[in-house]
Order: C-alpha cells, then structure tokens, then sequence
C-alpha cells in the first residue's frame, strides 16, 4: 500500500492499514538498530529539526536517535536560548527554521493543534511529538507496537487506562489506535480525571478500580500532569494515590500475564509504586526502546520513504 501522508499530525486521521503499515516497517528497523551496524542510509543528506518547545526527555531523544539511526543530520532546537524567549512567534520560528531549507520539523507544544497550524503553512513535513493534552501520535504507535510484541493481535485485549485521562494526550492517541485495533479500552479513575463524556469516543469510563483491573491484559498508568490543570481535581496526591495508585495488592487483580505500562515521566509512589515500574511486568523500559524503531519508520515515511523497498542496511 503506498503511504500518502506528508505530516503526521493524529491517530485520529490515521486508519487501521496506516498503523500497521507503521509498524511494520518499525519492525523492519528495530531488527536493524540490534545489527552491530544501526545506521540504515534512509534519510541521508536529509536533516530533521526537533522543535521542542515544551520540555521532553524521552521524545525529544528517540527522535534524535531515530533521525540519526536514519542517517540524517539533525538540529535540536535550544529553546531556553532561543529567540523565542524575545517573543518571537511560532510561526516566524518555523518559517526561518524552513528558509534553512532543512527537510521536516518534529513539534512539540503546549498549544494543541500547533503540528496542524505549522503544516499549513509550511512547505515541508510536520510530525507532531505531544501538542497540549490533544494527542502523542508516535507514543500511541510505539505503546500499541509494545503491547502486540507481548500480546499479539490486540482485538478483544483489555486494555485499562488509569490516572489523568482527562489532560492527557498520551491517552487520548491510544484510545484513538486501540479502538482501531479492535481492543476494549476501559478508562478509570476519579470522575473529574476521568469523566463520562469519554464514552462518545467509544471507550467505557469506570471510577471502580477494582472492576476496571479485573483481568485486564495491559494497564497503561498515566502521570498527574499538574501543569496543565488550572483548578485542583482532587483533594490531594496522598488522596489520589490511596484511591487509585497502583500497587501490588492492586496489581494481583489483573490478568496474571498482564504488562504494566507508563509513557513516563514516571511519579514514583503516586500513580504506580517502585517495585511494580521495576518489577518483571513491567514494559516501560520497551516502550522507550520501541520509541526509536517506531520513530524511525514514522521519518522515513512521511520524507517519502517507500513502503516496499525499505532501505534496511541488509543488502
Ligand atoms: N512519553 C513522553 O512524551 O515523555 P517525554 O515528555 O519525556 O518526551
């Protein structure tokens, strides 16, 4: 199938095929990065300007690493010395980052919609990397590539979502992804994280951690982001965590083969405990890895990468 998207702005957009075309192609990389030789000549003489504009540990490094495992050269935009710090807008940002004549931008922002703002007027491609509590397109992919490597197909899979639904854009790609493939997405914790209104995307929402957990296959833990809530939505993390933190005790009412997952930053002792983010359930470690292949796929297609003849350094 031949891959037609210049940006990648949503899973929203995306459809089933899309997806897994994307990960298939992640697979394809992810044997390449475990070769003594990683680099694959895919992007070269192209280069890649990660434009984060909101702090990042994990995204902004995959990206780094999945540009350069490509080949390609890339710019990592220092906003603390930036002139954005004079005021200079995003779109003057982006426009002079493109007269460097540099062939895609990888965005992140607090303002959702920013990635779709940016790839209407500018000439080059847009990936999004975390736009405000809208969406993480390459955290959804590489969240669900990490649950199909333990669990196969994901359709008929519980997956529960626990913690700060309501701010977060990593749930929102997943719930968008897992819907497509066929999973069962159960949305939980206290009703102004997690409110009803949830249900029209085609998830249910539950405020029962204990039937929410029952036999699920993946929980997926999602951090309190306190900034981005303007008003307090619960009397206290010490309240928070004693009502919906994840522990053992809680853990032993999953599937017993269940993966436990968290895109990080992680609050240790708030929404999961140590020895669970530590412990042999855990993926969270895989789900960074995952991040490079998954990333890497996502460059080489939107720069116009042919999904047939993946250039895998094999030959
Ligand atoms: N998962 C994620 O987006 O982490 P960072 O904020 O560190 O990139």
């Amino acid at each position: 199938m031949p891959w037609t998207r210049r940006h990648l702005l949503t899973l929203e957009e995306l459809s089933l095929a899309e997806m897994e075309q994307i990960h298939s192609i992640a697979a394809v990389f992810k044997r390449a990065l475990q070769r003594g030789v990683k680099k694959v000549p895919a992007l070269r003489g192209r280069t890649v300007v990660n434009l984060f504009l909101e702090p990042s540990t994990r995204t902004r490094l995959a990206f780094e690493m999945a540009a350069k495992r490509l080949s390609a050269d890339v710019i990592s935009f220092d906003a603390a010395h930036s002139s954005t710090t004079k005021g200079e807008t995003l779109r003057d940002t982006a426009q002079n980052i493109q007269a460097l004549n540099v062939d895609m931008i990888v965005l992140r922002h607090a303002a959702s919609g920013s990635p779709l703002y940016l790839s209407k007027i500018l000439n080059i491609p847009v990936i999004n990397a975390g736009d405000g509590a809208h969406e993480h397109p390459t955290q959804g992919l590489l969240d669900t590539f990490t649950m199909k490597e333990h669990l196969g197909s994901l359709r008929g899979r519980k997956v529960a979502i626990l913690g700060d639904v309501l701010f977060s854009r990593v749930a929102r790609s997943n719930i968008y992804a897992l819907s497509k493939m066929g999973a069962t997405v159960i949305l939980v914790g206290p009703s102004t994280l997690v409110p009803h209104w949830f249900t029209e995307l085609g998830v249910e929402v539950s405020h029962d951690l204990k039937s929410a957990l029952a036999d699920a296959e993946v929980v997926m833990l999602l951090r309190i982001q306190h900034e981005r809530q303007v008003s307090s939505h619960f009397p206290s993390l010490g309240e928070y965590t004693s009502m919906f933190g994840l522990n053992k005790a809680r853990a032993a009412w999953l599937n017993p083969k269940a993966i436990i997952m968290h895109p990080g930053p992680i609050n240790r002792g708030v929404e999961i405990d140590s020895d669970l983010a530590d412990g042999p359930r855990s993926v969270i470690l895989e789900q960074v890895t995952n991040g490079i292949a998954v990333r890497m796929a996502v460059l080489y297609l939107c720069s116009g990468g042919s999904p047939e003849r993946i250039p895998d350094g094999s030959d």
